[in-house]
């Protein structure tokens, strides 16, 4: 997206605004203004204008300037109805130089998880992958992911969908303790505490990319992966969608909202402290029995808080361990069997 529409994007969402007064702000001549607000309601957008000058009365339900117009956050988004992985085309725009672009996708084809595992993303979904270059060391990483979780939580609730976060950062609803978490595979896999399945349904995910030196990040891509308005039965077994928990949702509004909370958790100036505090408001893991598969063990207890950079602490038999990396599964209480 040029610059020119951006910022008539931006003036147009402030109020109606004057023919003349647009092209001074925007730098360019009226006949420019009147060209760039064309291509606008050839988008789909519907533009009035009368007294007190252009006013957009409609906004198309999706697309590239559908999110960016009215959006309060520093980004610029890029488009596509189908893609392969937002992720993998956010490391093309990094390895080019580009920042705080969020790529967004109706589709995607390949869409990635973590751990190396296929994430579906039909048509319907917010599939969106922030691209930042944060002057951050590498170990602050993290807190980006936890607050990915949190911006998806407030859209989500405030779509009415009472989402919490499994640690580190995967989007619930309904979790009541445990069960197949929506990424294909079985959570129930014995041990001394049972899972309680009829509990979590998986909303959302996010796979965190970077590159960088020791001490500080030169890139960062979080891609986030929300069941919009999607029929579970295009996603894996333990899957929900906002579509099945409330109804059709509108994305551009939502993501809007999610982009503008993971801004103003993680952006320029921000204290990135306060990711903690909002990521335990709204985590459904503390107070928990779990059981985290680490790289070399499992660790089973209650979690009883999380700590910088988002590692979680788990109260055991044999005392107070800090985990940094796994899966976690939430287990019923022994007590509640
Ligand atoms: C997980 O739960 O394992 C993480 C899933 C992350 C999926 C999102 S969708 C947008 C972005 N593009 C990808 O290919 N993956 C992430």
């Amino acid at each position: 997206m040029n610059e020119t529409r951006r910022a008539l994007l931006d003036a147009l969402a402030a109020g109606p605004v004057e023919g003349p007064a647009l092209a001074q702000r925007l730098g360019v001549s009226r006949a420019a203004v009147w060209k760039q607000v064309e291509a606008l309601r050839e988008e789909g957008f519907s533009i009035e204008s009368g007294e007190g000058g252009y006013r957009v009365v409609d906004v198309p339900e999706y697309g590239a300037a559908a999110i960016q117009f009215g959006l309060d956050a520093p980004y610029e988004i890029e488009y596509h109805d189908r893609i392969a992985s937002t992720n993998d085309r956010a490391r093309e725009l990094a390895a080019d130089g580009a920042s705080d672009v969020v790529v967004v996708a109706d589709q995607q084809t390949g869409g990635r998880g973590r751990l190396k595992r296929s994430f579906s993303s039909p048509s319907g979904g917010v599939w969106a992958s922030p691209l930042v270059r944060p002057r951050r060391p590498p170990a602050e990483v993290p807190l980006y992911t936890l607050a990915a979780a949190v911006a998806v939580v407030r859209a989500s609730r405030e779509a009415g969908v009472d989402a919490a976060i499994k640690w580190p950062n995967d989007v619930l609803v309904g979790d009541s303790g445990g069960g197949d978490d929506g990424d294909g595979r079985d959570d129930d896999e014995g041990g001394e505490d049972e899972v309680d399945r009829p509990g979590a349904r998986k909303l959302a995910g996010i796979l965190t990319e970077m590159e960088g030196e020791a001490d500080r990040v030169s890139w960062l891509v979080v891609g986030i992966g929300v069941n919009a308005n999607v029929d579970v039965e295009d996603l894996p077994p333990g899957a929900t969608s906002l579509r099945a928990e409330v109804g059709d949702v509108d994305r551009r509004v939502f993501l809007q909202r999610l982009l503008e909370v993971f801004a103003e958790l993680t952006g320029e100036g921000a204290d990135l402290r306060g990711v903690l505090d909002a990521w335990r408001e709204h985590a459904a893991t503390i107070g928990r029995r779990v059981r985290v598969e680490t790289a070399g063990e499992t660790i089973e207890g209650d979690a009883v808080d999380v700590r910088f950079p988002g590692s979680l602490v788990v109260r055991t038999d044999d005392g107070e361990r800090v985990v940094h990396a796994g899966d976690c599964e939430h287990l019923r209480p022994a007590a509640d069997r």
